[in-house]
């Protein structure tokens, strides 16, 4: 058995758990530290120590981060702190915890969990996971291989990027309807859907459990959509993968 310490970073919330990177199953309670604001690196790196230290925690460890990374350098940080652009978060975060840290996206992350363990495992072409937070997270994978750091939540369409018109934020922030919003999400996926032809799209994030309520209209979709369904785990797992696959 492999054990990854998973990090899930969030706008709201860094969780944590011991991962079995050859099942995907998580193998410890979870853990999890208010996310501090402002969300900077070293605010971040004390939070990071404070949760490898809940877990005793010396082995590898993978880190889910919501913006784009390159080569262990954040790129940008929608939701979080703009102190982050162009730190080496891999070396930060390796510093502060004592641990192995490598970093990946978020949404790759998640992707990365779907493709082996969940939603999208043997799906052959072009697969496309969001995920729904408070921002919109991209993962891309054409026959199996990620095409690291997309940002789909980008999008703009209408002069407003897609994440201020359909993340689950927004759904709570202006209190929108199953189908006010599934619309929105509907206009969105139409968009992706015209550039990339995926074979299928995968559903994630806290809101994957509300699938049900909100599937039915999305239905000017073509390609097929599916819930994630390692759900709420899909990031812990997936970052743990990150350094698996390192
Ligand atoms: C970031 C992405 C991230 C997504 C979900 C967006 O604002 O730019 O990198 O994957 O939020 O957290």
């Amino acid at each position: 058995m492999t054990r990854v310490l998973g990090i899930d970073i969030g706008g709201s919330g860094m969780k944590a758990a011991e991962v079995d990177t050859d099942t995907g199953e998580v193998v410890s309670d979870k853990f999890r530290i208010k996310t501090p604001k402002p969300a900077t690196p070293e605010a971040m790196a004390d939070v990071v120590r404070q949760l490898t230290e809940h877990f005793d925690w010396t082995g590898p460890v993978g880190v889910g981060f919501p913006g784009v990374i390159q080569k262990g350098v954040i790129k940008t940080a929608a939701n979080l702190d703009k102190s982050w652009v162009d730190v080496d978060g891999d070396k930060v975060f390796t510093e502060a915890s004592g641990c192995d840290v490598v970093m990946i996206n978020d949404a790759d992350a998640a992707g990365l969990a779907e493709m082996r363990f969940g939603a999208g495992v043997d799906v052959p072409g072009t697969v496309i996971l969001l995920t729904l937070g408070t921002g919109i997270g991209s993962a891309v994978f054409s026959n199996g291989v990620l095409m690291k750091n997309t940002e789909f939540g980008h999008l703009e369409l209408n002069g407003k990027i897609a994440e201020e018109r359909a993340s689950s934020r927004i759904k709570e922030e202006k209190d929108l309807s199953y189908k006010e919003w599934g619309k929105a999400l509907e206009k969105v996926l139409q968009e992706i859907e015209k550039l990339f032809w995926p074979n299928l799209f995968i559903l994630g994030g806290g809101i994957s459990k509300e699938f049900d309520n909100y599937v039915e209209h999305l239905d000017d979709v073509r390609t097929s959509i599916v819930p994630a369904q390692a759900l709420n785990r899909a990031g812990i797992v997936g970052a743990a993968l990150a350094h698996a696959i390192s």
